[in-house]
């Protein structure tokens, strides 16, 4: 049961802030901002440009250096003034955006929620190098990953060296510091010359790009570059060597191009499958 206020269920929105750009914020997630007059944001990431959005009067709160009891009673508070709620994370939810721990939270105390999907920061990086990760005959997985950190330890099978067994693309989030452990691991299974990207705050005005191989990314690395990192690993990033697709390909049946009458797709036409 939800706690109602005249009437109206009150509701924690989570909404995914995107990877820094202002402009990287989908349109529902503006629009939710808008209409709450409560905005928690995870201040390490989320830019103030996105605040920008909240409503006059808006209790603003950076929840950066909050705990995650301090969190939810600033949330139980708003929630029985009857107070809608944006509850902003940078990226997308999906990954690594504590959402998971929050919603545990508010279930026991019956508080409603919903999720609005941001751009993640793996997805960010890919655009700031112009690359698409799964490319046909090199790569057709990403697999968003982290190494170790002081207040995270990885399920024993999550190993970067049983990542890099598939040949997938690697997408590997909050390791720039590792990074001397990731090109240690990495090139047994891709070889020493595998293409790697560095992205920094991509998206961000001092966005910073570094492209170079498995055994010389730690040369070329400014030292400034010591968090808020991507890296990307895989044979895709070197965006030559691959097949095409087919689904372009003149000759390939499919349904939205049939090639001849006795296709199964013939006749078929756009809103009646
Ligand atoms: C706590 S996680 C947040 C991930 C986020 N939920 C997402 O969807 O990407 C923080 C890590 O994500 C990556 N990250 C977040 N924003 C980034 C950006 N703009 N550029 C590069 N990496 C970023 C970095 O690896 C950083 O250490």
């Amino acid at each position: 049961m939800c706690h109602s206020h005249r009437g109206r269920c009150v509701t924690v929105h989570f909404i995914g802030a995107g990877p820094g750009a202002a402009d990287l914020l989908t349109l529902r997630g503006r629009d939710i901002i808008a209409a709450c007059p409560v905005c928690l944001y995870a201040g390490s990431l989320v830019p103030q440009e996105v605040l920008q959005h909240c409503p006059e009067g808006t209790r603003v709160v950076n929840t950066a250096p909050m705990d995650l009891d301090s969190i939810v009673d600033e949330i139980s508070q708003a929630h029985v003034a009857g107070h809608d709620i944006a509850r902003l994370h940078s990226g997308d939810l999906s990954v690594w955006s504590a959402m998971g721990e929050q919603m545990r939270r508010l279930g026991e105390l019956n508080i409603p929620v919903s999720v609005t999907p941001g751009v993640p920061s793996f997805a960010a990086a890919a655009a700031a190098i112009g690359a698409e990760l799964t490319l046909p005959g090199l790569a057709q997985s990403v697999v968003l990953t982290r190494t170790p950190g002081r207040a995270s330890s990885m399920p024993p099978g999550e190993t970067l060296t049983n990542f890099a067994a598939t040949g997938a693309t690697l997408a590997i989030h909050l390791s720039i510091q590792n990074l001397a452990t990731v090109v240690a691991d990495l090139p047994p299974a891709y070889g020493a010359e595998c293409p790697v990207a560095v992205v920094y705050r991509a998206s961000w005005p001092d966005e910073q790009i570094y492209r170079a191989t498995l055994s010389t990314i730690e040369n070329i690395l400014c030292t400034n570059v010591s968090r808020t990192a991507l890296i990307l690993v895989g044979p895709a990033l070197a965006g030559k060597g691959f097949d095409e697709s087919c689904l372009y390909a003149a000759g390939y049946d499919r349904r939205y191009r049939p090639q001849t009458a006795d296709s199964p797709w013939s006749g078929w036409c756009h809103g009646n499958d």
